[in-house]
């Protein structure tokens, strides 16, 4: 029988996708997948060739539970330097994100502790929230005002229950960053009211205007934060399951805890090539950077050009979130687009309630397959 705490707590419908247009291109469907969360580049050399030597040098036991000490030395120094953050070492766990979010739930929310975040935001955080048996409260943001949140909301949403906010900038599945301001004006409401802040920033590399803002570089966050990152996105690294939670020293014990009873440590020879891709060039990062921004403004002209689609300028990631004009239920939209135009994407409604009447295209994929899939949508659009 299934625990109470997973009842209620749906698989994740963007990796249901995935699987079913991977499914469905196995079978020889032609279709056209804007249903991506990661890169659709191959990582760097440099980094696949230091995993390969770590592997040929042995490197395949068990490490530290947090990491081996070069690998947190490499990410406490840039934390520091690119990010702000006054760490050490001795501040970094280095653990998937995806586990950082769940260990993060796991250490420090008690049954009916409320966490606030956004709507639409990333479906995880509320899985997260309630295996740990905390309950999750949305503040939504709005299409029209380019889905920025509005901390006045975040303050009205907090109660004697409120333990944590989640903040995710940028955003999946909205491409928006917190302006600087507003993480300011979030850290006041944190400070104020005592909570903690989950701060997932895994997109922080992948901004085309304006610079990326971590709230625990704020001095007074610090030891309220939990700073999650990792190098999925930044270094098309997402089969290699590395990121990293940074955090105060007692924090980062609670969940170095977790870590070791459920995972031990990341995958050990994976761990040198992660030190290569933070400290190696980064030349190959800022060309994917260019190249996704190129991307975004050519979906974002297509799209303007289709009847009955509307969609926002992202700052960051490589998603767009469109709101469509017909009055239907954005999974039935999706699925219909999939069976008719053969074109995949995510319905809005699978990132919270608010998300309801948009979809999430993921730009990650070449200039051809954007072409060829959003002239498929223009069409499906007139159908509608
Ligand atoms: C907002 C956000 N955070 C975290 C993650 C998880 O990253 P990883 O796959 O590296 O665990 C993702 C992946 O899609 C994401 O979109």
């Amino acid at each position: 029988m299934v625990s109470k705490r997973l009842m209620g707590v749906p698989a994740s419908g963007t990796i249901a996708l995935s699987n079913l247009v991977s499914f469905m291109k196995s079978k020889g469907a032609d279709i056209i997948s804007f249903s991506m969360g990661e890169p659709d580049f191959t990582t760097p050399q440099n980094i696949i060739d230091a995993c390969k030597k770590s592997l040929d040098d042995g490197f395949t036991h068990y490490t530290n539970s947090a990491g081996i000490p070069e690998l947190r030395k490499a990410i406490s120094t840039k934390a520091f330097y690119e990010n702000n953050i006054h760490c050490t070492a001795k501040n970094v766990l280095v653990t998937p994100t995806k586990h950082a979010i769940f260990m993060a739930a796991l250490a420090f929310l008690d049954r009916g502790d409320e966490v606030i975040m956004e709507d639409p935001n990333w479906v995880t955080y509320d899985a997260a929230i309630r295996i740990a048996e905390a309950k999750p409260k949305f503040v939504t943001t709005s299409f029209d005002d380019g889905f920025v949140v509005d901390p006045a909301k975040i303050e009205d949403s907090i109660t004697p229950k409120t333990k944590m906010i989640i903040l995710n900038s940028p955003s999946n599945p909205t491409g928006n960053v917190i302006p600087r301001e507003t993480l300011e004006e979030i850290a006041n409401i944190a400070i104020e009211n005592d909570l903690m802040v989950l701060s997932d920033e895994i997109y922080e590399n992948i901004i085309y205007e304006g610079n990326h803002f971590s709230i625990a570089s704020i001095p007074e966050m610090f030891d309220r934060t939990i700073t999650v990152s990792g190098l999925s996105k930044t270094y098309a690294m997402t089969g290699w399951r590395l990121g990293w939670a940074i955090a105060s020293e007692e924090n980062l014990k609670a969940l170095d805890i977790i870590q070791t009873h459920s995972i031990s440590c990341c995958t050990s020879f994976a761990q040198p090539a992660a030190v290569e891709a933070i400290t190696g060039p980064q030349n190959e990062k800022e060309a994917m950077v260019k190249e996704f921004r190129k991307r975004r403004d050519l979906a974002v002209d297509l799209i303007r050009e289709i009847r009955g689609l509307e969609v926002n300028v992202p700052q960051g990631a490589f998603y767009l979130f469109p709101r469509y004009a017909p009055k239907i239920r954005s999974e039935i939209m999706c699925t219909k687009m999939l069976e008719e135009a053969q074109v995949a994407v995510t319905p809005g409604s699978a990132f919270g309630p608010n998300g309801e009447g948009c979809f999430r295209l993921s730009y990650a994929t070449s200039e051809e397959q954007i072409i060829e899939g959003l002239s498929r949508i223009k069409k499906f659009m007139f159908t509608l």
